[in-house]
């Protein structure tokens, strides 16, 4: 981090220094949780729904913090503000306007945006020191915090940047105004909070809105929403997609026989051929969007494509595959759902089932979260879309899925079966008993459902019960 004096901060949030010499300088990074405080970092008090980070402060200090940020005295050397939050992002802020020769990336959309930053690590790592946030750092809290782990060598922020609602990504670029913006896609994840599809796309517009005249602006052409973000920005466009007017090309994109996408890059008359070695036609699309930024800050084409020919998948639970001894998969998605990446994890699924003849296709699906008035009929889509893949079975968990089951249920054609068990436990009983050597397994459900636990104990089992 670049170093801060108390007296800096106090004066930048309109704070008061505690229990300090104003002097003291901040040095390390910031962070709300007390057991990874860095030395001489600053240690935000955060009050949750579970815990008060005031009741840490003492610790976190003791731990080498050099201050907290707090909005009440705690004894130890701080700086008192009205909203430590809101002061976590002027801090952030005052710190942006010292950085220079360093370009920062924001990404946002409805799903990708953790993988696409992923990507876009590897890639910018070989043009210069990049910092992107640790795991889904997207909001008010993420984003800040990861612009304070920025030096005085960082070339590139990527910085991932998540909505709830209007306004918020608006507050974020206040905060780290960048130079350059990727608007992946728009979809009806949280839309019980947005309320329309449109409202979300009018959200994630924030971004390119924000981008000054000398910035960048990366479109996905293929998804009309953030298409029309062109004429919501001062920044240049540079588009990507499969659109055959698409500035950045995806071709011939097709998937292998272990799921991994294949294609061909085409951009101002350059062609790189890629395969990509993560699941899913998905990463594809993430992939081109990685790439369009890294041409934007200066990369060829062709290092691009051989760079993304190598990269790893490092944020775990999305569509992390465990080949077990006995040939079942386990495609482990259990970091989140909504009906776009649920649709992309089905077709996945039934993808690798074509490329491995004899595989049965069991899908553990559990809730999607947040859909609001849509959740019936998104559950009950995503039944029927099992059906039409030709998925063999379907352990629909809890019952807030119950609707994709029945739906699933309710098609005589379909040859395959639909069970639906009442928790993770439950679902992991009926996977011992029947799964067989070969099966593919995808594991899929919120966040907040817990599936990982169903796909772990069925990667520890490793053994099978006989066909
Ligand atoms: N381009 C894409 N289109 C559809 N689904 C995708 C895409 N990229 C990733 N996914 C799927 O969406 C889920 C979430 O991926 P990821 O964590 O990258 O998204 P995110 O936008 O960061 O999500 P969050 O809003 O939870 O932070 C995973 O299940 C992943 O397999
Ligand atoms: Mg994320």
């Amino acid at each position: 981090m670049i170093p801060l004096a108390l007296a800096e901060i106090a004066q930048c949030t309109r704070g008061t220094v505690l229990d300090a010499d104003p002097a003291t300088r901040v040095s390390g990074e910031a962070t709300v949780d007390s057991r990874d405080v860095a030395p001489q970092g600053l240690f935000v008090a955060v009050k949750g729904a579970h815990a008060d980070g005031h009741d840490y402060a003492a610790e976190a200090v003791a731990r080498g913090a050099a201050a907290c940020l707090v909005s009440r005295p705690v004894g130890v050397p701080a700086v008192l503000v009205a909203d430590p939050v809101g002061a976590l992002g002027q801090v952030a802020s005052t710190v942006r306007s010292q950085l220079t020769g360093c370009t920062i990336i924001g990404i946002t959309g409805s799903q990708g945006k953790t993988s696409t930053k992923d990507l876009l690590l590897q890639l910018l790592s070989h043009h210069g020191e990049t910092i992107a946030p640790v795991g889904s750092f997207n909001n008010e809290i993420g984003v800040p915090l990861t612009l304070l782990r920025t030096g005085a060598a960082t070339r590139h922020l990527v910085l991932e940047m998540g909505a709830r609602g209007a306004g918020h990504i608006r507050y974020l670029c206040e905060i780290a105004r960048p130079q350059m913006g990727a608007v992946l896609n728009v979809g009806v994840a949280h839309v019980g909070e947005f309320g329309t599809v449109e409202a979300t796309g009018r959200a994630k517009s924030e971004l390119p809105e924000a981008l000054p005249g000398g910035g960048t602006a990366v479109l996905n052409l293929d998804d009309p929403l953030v298409a029309a973000m062109a004429f919501q920005t001062r920044a240049t466009v540079i588009t990507y997609g499969v659109h055959e007017r698409a500035d950045l090309r995806i071709e011939a994109l097709r998937l292998t026989a272990a799921g991994y996408p294949s294609f061909e890059l085409t951009y101002r008359g350059e062609r790189a051929s890629v395969t990509m070695p993560l699941i899913g036609e998905h990463q594809a699309h993430n992939g081109a969007a990685a790439a369009a930024v890294a041409v934007a800050v200066g990369m060829d084409l062709t290092q691009v494509a051989s760079l993304l020919a190598s990269v790893v998948a490092t944020s775990r639970w999305r569509m992390e595959p465990h080949e077990r001894a006995d040939g079942v998969l386990v495609l482990n998605d259990a970091y989140n759902a909504n009906p776009d990446s649920m649709r992309a994890a089905l077709k996945t699924l039934a993808a690798l089932a074509r490329g491995r003849s004899g595989s049965r296709t069991i899908a553990v699906l559990g809730e999607m979260l947040e859909l609001g008035s849509s959740s019936y009929e998104q559950h009950d889509a995503i039944g029927r879309l099992a059906v039409r893949l030709g998925i063999c079975r379907l352990l629909v968990v809890g019952e807030g899925a119950r609707p994709i089951h029945r739906a699933a249920a309710a098609q005589s054609s379909w040859g395959g079966e639909s069970v639906l068990v009442p928790d993770a436990d439950r679902a992991t009983e009926w996977l011992r008993d029947r799964v067989r050597p070969s099966d593919l397994v995808l594991v899929k459900a919120s966040r907040a459902v817990g599936l990982e636990r169903v796909a772990a104990a069925l990667v520890d089992d490793g053994t099978v019960n006989a066909p």
